[in-house]
């Protein structure tokens, strides 16, 4: 069995008596990119500072390689941690170099030092900066000399909190990739801080969706994406449609047919949730809509509000007849129909979910 290069046992940490991280336990396996995820103010740049030293837990414990570096009674400062960080503001250190700026953390000779920053700089690709200063780099590259810097004393575990936010588009997802290269050929365990799905979904081999200081999921982007343990995680990555409905039998009846609700007791109340890309369209037929199938369910009539074309595809806005609710639907490529045209809708009985309600679920928008 592989040991965890990083455990995170059950830490805590409280602000005037407000638990913001709360009994939280991760852990990073060597070679491996954990994102953790949530909305901004959920916790994770707290999580993160401790798990660096840079902060104290109130109860928990932190190990490396099965070794307790924070507990009770016991607390390992950050330089003695095999930790490599990178934080959203990565100062570089203005008056050196960018080769000093990667040295500065060495140790070893000097021949020893300036073989390991050539190497760096080879990766990031940035070798015709050695003698540069900062202020002659561009973002991106100041952001690559950050990486090299934080990963020069070849730390056993890269904790980074939102290192890509500073950076402009068009950069990004090119920095991204070159960053997860650079990473996985150093063999670093990485610990990325995100609140961006896309980011997650791209660099991550584990996501863990973070709430409220706790951790509500993990598991591999593909799955935490298409198999939500509930409507919040759901929505946290995509926009969603919600029809709600009541529990009879195992099965919920809506506009749109009978969904099975399984392990659900009659008259409980459920959302049944569907991103846009999973709702069909077909056209109004003179009114019939097109029949009822085992995989679409009952077609249901909408006219459309607005449609837009977003890039790869169509986002149309439907008035649903049924309700007034509105409903959302994403179409590949261009189909942009006329404000009033109808249209008629399905949902996907493979890919919808469905939840009992919270108190936490928003009611649905109805039509003003
Ligand atoms: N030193 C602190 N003192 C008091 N409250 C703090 C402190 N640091 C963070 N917080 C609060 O803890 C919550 C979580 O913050 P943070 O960990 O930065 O969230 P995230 O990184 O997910 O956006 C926020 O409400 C923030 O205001
Ligand atoms: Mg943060």
């Amino acid at each position: 069995m592989v040991t965890a290069r990083l455990e995170i046992l059950s830490i805590t940490r409280r602000f005037g008596g407000r638990p913001v991280v709360d009994d939280l336990s991760l852990e990073v396996m060597p070679g491996q990119v954990t994102c953790l995820l949530g909305p901004s103010g959920c916790g994770k740049s707290t999580a993160l500072r401790i798990i660096a030293g840079v902060d104290r837990a109130d109860e928990g414990e932190i190990r490396i390689d099965g070794t307790p570096v924070a507990g009770p009674g016991l607390f390992v400062p950050p330089e003695r941690r095999g930790t490599g960080l990178m934080f959203q503001d990565f100062a570089l250190f203005p008056h050196l170099s960018v080769a000093d700026n990667i040295a500065f953390g060495l140790s070893g000779t000097r021949t020893e030092k300036r073989l390991r920053v050539r190497e760096l700089l080879d990766k990031v690709g940035l070798v015709r900066f050695l003698g540069a200063f900062p202020h002659e780099l561009s973002g991106g590259e100041q952001q690559r000399v950050a990486l090299a810097r934080a990963l020069a004393p070849r730390p056993k575990i890269m904790l980074m909190d939102e290192p890509f936010s500073g950076l402009d588009n068009r950069l990004r997802d090119g920095i991204r990739d070159e960053t997860l290269s650079i990473l996985k050929d150093e063999g670093a365990a990485v610990l990325l801080v995100t609140h961006e799905p896309e980011e997650a979904m791209r660099m991550a081999d584990e996501i863990a969706l973070m709430r409220r200081g706790r951790i509500v999921q993990r598991g591999a982007p593909y799955n935490v994406y298409n198999a939500p343990v509930d409507r919040e995680a759901a929505a946290f990555f995509s926009d969603v449609n919600v029809i709600r409905g009541r529990v009879e039998g195992a099965l919920t009846d809506t506009p749109f047919g009978q969904f099975l609700a399984p392990g659900q007791a009659d008259g409980t109340e459920v959302d049944i949730v569907i991103r846009p890309q999973h709702v069909k369209i077909d056209f109004d037929r003179g009114g019939q809509g097109p029949a009822p199938s085992p995989e679409h369910g009952v077609w249901a009539r909408g006219i459309v509000e607005r449609a837009r074309f977003i890039g790869k595809d169509s986002l149309v806005e439907f008035r649903m007849e049924f309700d007034g609710s509105q409903m959302r639907a994403n179409v590949p490529s261009v189909f942009l129909p006329k404000p009033g045209t109808p249209l008629w809708i399905a949902i996907r009985r493979d890919r919808c979910f469905v939840f009992p309600v919270t108190d936490r679920s928003p009611a649905r928008r109805r039509a003003g």
